[in-house]
């Protein structure tokens, strides 16, 4: 847990949880949670966006935010190197927590130990349904009428870890494939990624007596 703060009133406060946000592509997924952040949704700092992809889209969007984006590129590294090229450019920017948004690497055991516990993903379906890649239109093509995404843990396997929030809308049937994975990225995902992070920080701040 962070230790307090001197805030402007010189009380002792709490310091809010700082994260960094991991993404390989576009970013609406960065992106509705930076807004969430800056508009204080989340009671939390985001400290840093790291892609693996130069010129990516969301270091546009950090951009925008005001975030510190970094590039860590992966292509043609080991995965070991590139883990720890990542682990190193974390751990400057101080990030406690990581919130992976369309963040297209399995991470090792190694780094997930870095991280225990404090990693999110989300994922374009209804977990355990449809893991891997196109979730959303694996959806469509299973013909199923209630669709969704997920907000998880992430742990060693592929979309596996402890699920914290699901979100889920009803299948039109003219939208095709490509049309329902937009709706469940703008109806679903945008929605319940920002209020798995408010969960989990409310989690961190206020505990559940066992
Ligand atoms: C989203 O569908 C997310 O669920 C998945 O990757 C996609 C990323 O999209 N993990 P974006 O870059 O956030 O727009």
């Amino acid at each position: 847990m962070p230790g307090p703060t001197e805030s402007s009133s010189g009380m002792r406060e709490p310091s809010r949880p700082r994260f960094a946000i991991l993404a390989s592509g576009r970013g609406s997924n960065a992106d509705a949670l930076m807004r969430a952040f800056k508009r204080n949704f989340i009671a939390g700092e985001v400290v840093a966006l790291v892609s693996n992809v130069e010129g990516a889209g969301v270091l546009e969007r950090a951009r925008e935010h005001g975030v510190p984006g970094h590039v860590v590129v992966s292509k043609g590294l080991t995965r070991e190197a590139h883990e720890g090229a990542l682990l190193t450019v974390l751990e400057k920017t101080g990030a406690e927590h990581l919130l992976l948004a369309g963040y297209m690497r399995i991470l090792s055991p190694w780094f997930l130990g870095r991280f225990g516990g404090r990693i999110l993903n989300i994922h374009p379906s209804l977990l355990p349904e449809f893991p891997g890649l196109h979730g959303a239109e694996r959806q469509w093509q299973a013909g199923r009428s209630v669709v969704g995404a997920t907000v998880h843990f992430v742990d060693g396997g592929v979309d596996t870890g402890p699920v914290v929030l699901q979100g889920s809308i009803e299948v039109r049937g003219d939208e095709g494939p490509e049309g329902l994975a937009q709706r469940i990225l703008n109806e679903v995902e945008h929605v319940i990624y920002p209020r798995a992070v408010r969960l989990f920080v409310e989690r961190l701040t206020k505990p559940v007596e066992t």
